[in-house]
């Protein structure tokens, strides 16, 4: 990206985050924002940034991340732990894959252009705070809602949108609950989040996940693509859609994300190709034991591997058997 070209237009404050090593005159707001640390830019279901901490403590404990070469997060969503270990360790490479088109298309067009996506991205959060009532915040998040649901997906194979991007972020940090939820049609269905002000994104966070994205390859796909991108001292982190917890230990044919146990199946399979082959890998679920101990899906699924149970700080669902903290599985290979 030529940054030079694009910044002229932009208001001083994002100016001086992009202008970098080209001027002097902006060097102490670059070294300001050297002390950003990239996070999630979006909320995402499953977010594991309050856990991540946790699971690197445990995971240091049995790989060397100091002899890791590369890193590939194959479920990426909001990349709590990706951004963590590229703040934090110097890997060559780093890969990160979802099947969400959507969710690929932003993090490409952070890589490829913030300026144009954070122009876009005014654009939309200006025209929503301007609005004095709360009705024409309310008109305008469903028209935009309704933009993005009927929005040719087929485009984003060809080339990334900015202005579908700068949406996406928009209807995630002004929905209900801030989330990102489809329905089984793959519309966005969350209701609006009824706040005043937003504020979409910061500046200097964009800044700095363009800068950790230059060096990440940015991939839709199934999981299984991880396979092309495994080089020797990978580390592989698995964060895939939850098994729902259920008071019965039953098979669970169908769920309402896409991934059911014949899918947690597979996966503990390729998991297991992944260390035949010597590949480190860590994998994050639900753990069965909250509402069910009889359930023992997962122990069994990775009974040759170590398996962890972490406590987290969610509270169970107050109609569930055993009330307290929830635990989640963390799998070692
Ligand atoms: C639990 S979330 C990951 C959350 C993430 N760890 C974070 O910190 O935000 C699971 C992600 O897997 C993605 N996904 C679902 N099925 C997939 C598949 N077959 N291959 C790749 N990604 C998939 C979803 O789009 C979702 O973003």
């Amino acid at each position: 990206m030529n940054v030079l070209v694009n910044i002229i237009s932009l208001p001083t404050k994002i100016k001086n985050l992009f202008i970098g090593e080209q001027s002097a005159v902006y060097l102490d707001n670059v070294i300001e924002s050297k002390k950003v640390e990239g996070a999630p830019f979006v909320k995402w279901v499953g977010g594991k940034s309050r856990v991540v901490g946790t699971i690197l403590k445990i995971v240091s404990k049995h790989i060397n991340l100091n002899e890791i070469e590369h890193y590939i997060e194959p479920f990426v969503g909001g990349g709590a732990m990706f951004f963590y270990l590229a703040n934090h360790y110097r890997f060559k490479s780093y890969t990160i894959i979802d099947i969400n088109l959507d969710l690929i298309n932003t993090y490409r067009a952070i890589k490829q252009n913030p300026i144009t996506l954070v122009k876009e991205m005014d654009k939309i959060q200006n025209k929503y705070n301007n609005f004095f009532n709360l009705e024409d915040k309310e008109l305008f998040y469903y028209e935009i809602r309704d933009k993005y649901n009927k929005y040719d997906k087929e485009k984003l194979y060809e080339y990334i949108d900015f202005t579908r991007a700068a949406q996406f972020i928009f209807l995630n940090k002004s929905g209900f609950n801030g989330l990102y939820r489809v329905n089984k049609t793959g519309d966005y269905n969350v209701p609006f989040g009824k706040k005043e002000v937003i504020k979409i994104y910061n500046d200097k966070n964009i800044l700095k996940v363009y800068e950790i994205l230059q060096k990440t390859n940015i991939v839709h796909g199934d999981y299984r693509v991880s396979l092309d991108y495994l080089l020797k001292n990978t580390f592989v982190y698995f964060d895939p859609p939850y098994r729902p917890i259920t008071n019965t230990s039953s098979f669970t044919a169908y769920d309402n994300n896409g991934f059911n146990d014949n899918d947690q199946i597979a996966l503990a399979q390729f998991c297991i190709q992944l260390y035949i082959q010597g590949i480190h890998f860590a994998l994050s679920n639900s753990d069965p034991h909250n509402t069910n101990p009889l359930d023992n899906f997962f122990d069994e699924l990775y009974r040759d591997f170590i398996i962890y149970r972490i406590n987290t700080s969610r509270q169970i669902a107050a109609e569930s058997k055993s009330r307290g903290r929830v635990t989640e599985i963390l799998v070692i290979g």
